[in-house]
């Protein structure tokens, strides 16, 4: 069992204790907590951190058996550390029935044996340390699965002690649910349960029935199950849909909006089951829980708040509830909108809380931005400037497995192939997510290096023989390339790291353009071209305070013309990306 008192000396590791103390702002550095340069510094590691999601199943394959595992996540480390990423998540990988791969948990603290044992976890942390790399778990705190040793007990009988651990209620009548509620996976939101003749509540899959967060006993149980993985050498958490956490005890039906879904149900609006203010009591609680761990622990949330005012009250009032709550509406911008991104990224700026920003356009529940962003014409290009645009501006960036290769979403054709339940039940209109959760794609060798099993839980896409990291390492053009040195320029200059963000030229509608700047060090800009139209630009940047007169190309794509450039009559062609240094 791994230790949290156990000691790793080093001397790198003495060396930054003695350099933190003598700065005067040491941290209290524990044992299983990997030491970073950051750590040495005033802000917390996730400032400044590369968080990568991993989809286990996806990732590696080290037993041939065609789905991914944690023995394969640690054979790629040393890729990850090359690539510059700080941060691991991994969605679930906790014992479940996998009706919704993972996000059915049927024991919180347990792994499930296809992807190895708690001892391969402790290694996988243990080896992650070693590389200053901290791995994130997801925790999925609103339901559980309905094969949960709890939900057995809790519908066994009505007067089971773990009945009220769910949410069960009387229909309205014979065959009636208790109300309109929907699930987000389409239809209706309760399921009858024969034996004991109540119906019980599930935002998503029927298999996937609600917590009872108004429980304290749930609460407790919840709250262990943080500890016991912060126990293992978790980093933080990424908290699964916590705005859905309670639903109104008066069971109010939820107001019926015009139009149907890709189920065929009436649209609605979640009125009644998202976003209650109790959600705000338990983040509180769990941001107090984390930080009585040392290392400082990170709460990602995922909740797609539809405004940024809504964004804003996750950070909590006193920052007090989550550190780096993901934002949505950047992610789903879903074209090329130069004034759209300046006015969100706008919003973010001028929003009174100061809370740091969290950016992705990537995950596992997304089509992929290759194909999302891109127009069929220059996807390669467009990649690389939203990387750019993900990895240049203050907010904490997440990617996703595979998008620093360009890798695409391949959609099963016929429903016959379709694993995942939202595409069984929407298909055709909505097709699911087995699309972008397609095998990472490593060389040209059997499944492309992802597995040696004769099949794999999901196909191989056929763009795996051009795009995988054997073939783009060797090209200085790739997608890859292009994510690593941006990834460590961010490093290397100060401006990037830690400079605030300036919107400069901002009646351009093709160009977004900005600065990052900090007082001692020279500013950097950032100009992406979001058409595919040639754009002459001309930056004014006195008005910034910025004096320098010309710009040091830092990473251009294509290439500039030549290495300093002046601020007049920069050209940037389809889609070009500049990153320069002001001097
Ligand atoms: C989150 C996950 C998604 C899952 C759902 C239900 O949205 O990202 O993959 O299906 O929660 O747990």
């Amino acid at each position: 069992m791994f230790s949290r008192k156990a000691t790793h000396p080093s001397h790198l590791r003495l060396f930054l204790l003695l350099l933190a103390l003598v700065a005067g702002f040491a941290h209290t550095q524990e044992a299983n907590q990997p030491v970073s340069v950051e750590n040495t510094l005033r802000d917390p590691w996730w400032k400044h951190a590369v968080i990568y999601e991993i989809y286990p199943r996806s990732f590696q394959d080290s037993n041939g058996d065609g789905v991914g595992d944690i023995n394969g996540i640690t054979s790629r480390l040393d890729y990850l550390k090359n690539l510059g990423v700080d941060a691991i998540w991994i969605t679930p990988m906790y014992p479940s029935p996998q009706v919704d791969f993972g996000y059915d948990i049927a024991d919180y603290e347990k792994i499930d044996p296809q992807y190895g044992t708690l001892a391969d976890f402790d290694r996988l942390v243990s080896e992650a340390h070693k590389r200053d790399m901290r791995v994130i778990m997801d925790w999925v705190p609103n339901h559980t699965s309905d094969q949960h040793p709890w939900f057995l007990e809790s519908r066994s009988s009505r007067n089971n002690p773990k009945r009220d651990w769910y949410i069960w209620r009387d229909g309205k009548g014979p065959g009636k649910p208790p109300n309109n509620w929907q699930s987000w996976f389409g239809h209706s939101a309760w399921t009858y349960d024969q034996k004991t003749g109540q119906w019980y509540y599930h935002y998503f899959y029927v298999q996937q029935p609600d917590l009872n967060w108004r429980n304290p006993e749930v609460r407790k149980a919840m709250y262990d199950v943080l500890r016991f993985w912060l126990d293992h050498g978790a980093s933080g958490f990424r908290m699964d849909a916590v705005s859905r956490l309670f639903e109104d005890p008066n069971l109010h039906d939820d107001p019926i909006l015009p139009g149907k879904n890709a189920f065929g149900d009436p649209n609605i609006q979640h009125k009644y089951t998202d976003d209650l203010p109790e959600v705000h009591d338990v983040l509180r609680e769990i941001r107090q829980l984390v930080n009585s761990y040392p290392g400082n622990p990170v709460l990602i949330s995922e909740a797609d708040e539809p405004t940024i005012q809504d964004l804003v009250k996750i950070y909590g009032v006193n920052d007090d509830e989550v550190q780096l709550p993901m934002d949505f509406q950047v992610a789903d911008v879903n074209k090329l909108s130069a004034p759209r991104f300046r006015e969100l990224l706008d919003q973010i700026e001028f929003n009174p809380v100061a809370g740091q920003p969290y950016f992705f356009f990537n995950n596992h529940d997304q089509a992929r931005t290759w194909d999302r962003y891109g127009d069929g014409v220059h996807n390669d290009q467009i990649a690389k400037l939203m990387a750019t645009l993900l990895l240049t501006t203050h907010a904490t960036p997440q990617m996703y497995y595979g998008e620093e290769l360009g890798m695409r979403t391949t959609t099963p054709t016929r429903i016959e192939e379709v694993k995942d339940p939202v595409g069984r039940t929407g298909w055709p209109k909505d097709k699911g997510r087995d699309g972008e959760r397609t095998p990472m794609q490593w060389d040209n060798s059997k499944d492309a290096g992802f597995s040696s099993a004769d099949e794999t839980w999901l196909p191989i896409p056929p763009s795996a023989a051009e795009y995988n990291v054997a073939v783009e390492a060797h090209d200085p053009d790739s997608i890859l390339h292009f994510y690593k040195r941006v990834i460590s320029l961010r490093r290397e200059f100060p401006a990037l790291r830690d400079g605030a963000y300036v919107a400069v030229n901002r009646d351009d509608p093709n160009v977004l353009a900005y600065l990052r700047k900090t007082p001692n060090s020279a500013a950097v800009l950032v100009a992406l071209n979001m058409s595919a139209q040639l754009q002459t630009v001309s930056f004014k940047l006195s008005g910034f305070g910025v004096t320098g007169k010309s710009l040091e190309v830092l990473l251009a794509s294509p290439k500039q013309a030549s290495a300093q450039l002046g601020l007049e009559n920069v050209q940037l062609v389809s889609f070009g990306v500049l990153i320069a240094s002001v001097k």
